[in-house]
């Protein structure tokens, strides 16, 4: 019966990740996928992490289901991390979600079902995964302009003019901060004009932030998702504790929606429960327990805003030496790499180049040009500057 099932492509992201692991040469480096590794190559624990863990383990709690919608002391920890005192509580419904992801597919289903002929606009360019997730819920996905190769940065006035030019209720993916794959983020003006746009043609934003902190901090990054939450519109905000706590594989997210009032924010949430349990039930334990006992502790959370202020000076200082070291090596016009944001680096490179990088250097960056420069090491770092030098001389 699956005679004629046809062969998919690899995912762009994670299919990389498969040929990297499958590729035998000893010195190869993985610049694909969106992981942080600290100086020494390895993936951390933070310290934070470490002692949850260790209270949780302590604790002996047993692991029994969760609420559908999660863990409540994360959901409430979530509401006031991303939203602090912009809109009132009981006005946002929050369902615990598998990762950034998981919010993603929870809020697309959800969208579809309530607004079924809404047009979705993502990013040009924007995270691969965007695209598939509403498709796939099934909306008709477009762009509105973003990346300016020429002036490497943001077409501020050209992604304006299409939202301008929207429908009313089209729904609008932006990037809260740390744009992925490019890297370059709106500026707060920039911001005040997007919000402007949504507001005046009654569009739906999905603010994505799946690296609050890994900018320039916990309180700046978040700046635009309060600001859309205190303009008093609808919206919603996709959260992801993967890279922020470090916590990949126990997909930690949080799907958040700003409602009218109380009333509709309960109903809301009881449809996005019916989601959440026709899908996957109800939500992992251990990862959203982890999250919320670091969040809700004034010392560990301290601690955490300090290993996160470690992860985001520690690429910054990648990215110099990056720079340096391809300047260094006789390479030219590397600078914009400074200027960009986050985990990602839109490096210019062409799809040739990027496959030639992966080809004869066994360095894996994906084909649009993006590379992971949170996985940038001491180590790594002369092999990848030698490489870049060779594919782009
Ligand atoms: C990435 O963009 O590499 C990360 O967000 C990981 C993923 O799931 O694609």
């Amino acid at each position: 019966i699956f005679a004629t099932v046809q062969r998919a492509p690899r995912d762009p992201i994670l299919g990389l990740t498969e040929q990297f692991v499958a590729d035998q040469r000893e010195h190869k480096v993985n610049l694909g996928v969106g992981v942080y590794q600290d100086a020494s190559g390895k993936v951390p624990v933070l310290e934070c992490v470490r002692a949850a863990d260790a209270d949780l383990s302590a604790g002996g709690k047993p692991y029994g289901y969760l609420p559908i919608d999660g863990l409540a002391a994360y959901d409430n920890a979530v509401a006031d991390l991303v939203f602090d005192d912009s809109v009132e509580r009981d006005r946002v419904a929050v369902v615990q979600s598998l990762g950034g992801t998981g919010a993603l597919k929870v809020i697309a289903d959800f969208l579809h079902q309530t607004r079924p002929d809404a047009g979705v606009l993502i990013s040009a360019p924007s995270w691969e995964n965007h695209r598939a997730i509403f498709t796939r819920a099934g909306f008709e996905v477009a762009e509105y302009p973003y990346y300016d190769a020429d002036r490497r940065g943001v077409d501020v006035d050209a992604m304006v003019a299409a939202l301008q030019s929207a429908e009313p209720g089209t729904v609008v993916v932006l990037h809260a901060c740390c744009h992925n794959p490019t890297g370059y983020d709106l500026s707060p003006a920039d911001w005040e004009r997007v919000l402007a746009v949504v507001v005046e043609r009654d569009l739906f934003p999905i603010l994505d932030m799946a690296y609050q902190g890994f900018a320039t901090s916990l309180e700046a990054d978040g700046a635009a998702v309060r600001a859309f939450a205190a303009a008093g519109i609808n919206g919603a905000v996709t959260t992801s504790f993967s890279k922020t706590f470090s916590l990949y594989g126990e997909r930690v997210g949080a799907l958040s929606v700003v409602c009218a009032d109380a009333d509709e924010a309960g109903r809301v949430l009881s449809q996005l429960k019916i989601i959440v349990r026709t899908t996957y039930s109800n939500p992992p334990t251990h990862g959203a327990a982890i999250v919320a006992a670091v969040l809700t502790d004034p010392a560990q959370r301290a601690g955490w805003e300090s290993e996160l202020g470690g992860m985001r000076d520690r690429i910054k200082q990648m990215r110099t030496a990056l720079v340096d070291g391809l300047t260094a090596a006789g390479a030219t016009g590397w600078e914009h790499i400074t200027a960009q944001n986050g985990m990602f680096s839109y490096s210019g490179l062409t799809a040739e180049q990027m496959i030639a990088l992966r080809e004869e250097h066994a360095v894996y960056g994906l084909d649009s040009g993006r590379l992971c420069v949170a996985a940038l090491n001491p180590t790594n770092l002369d092999r990848v500057i030698t490489a870049i030098a060779a594919v782009s001389n």
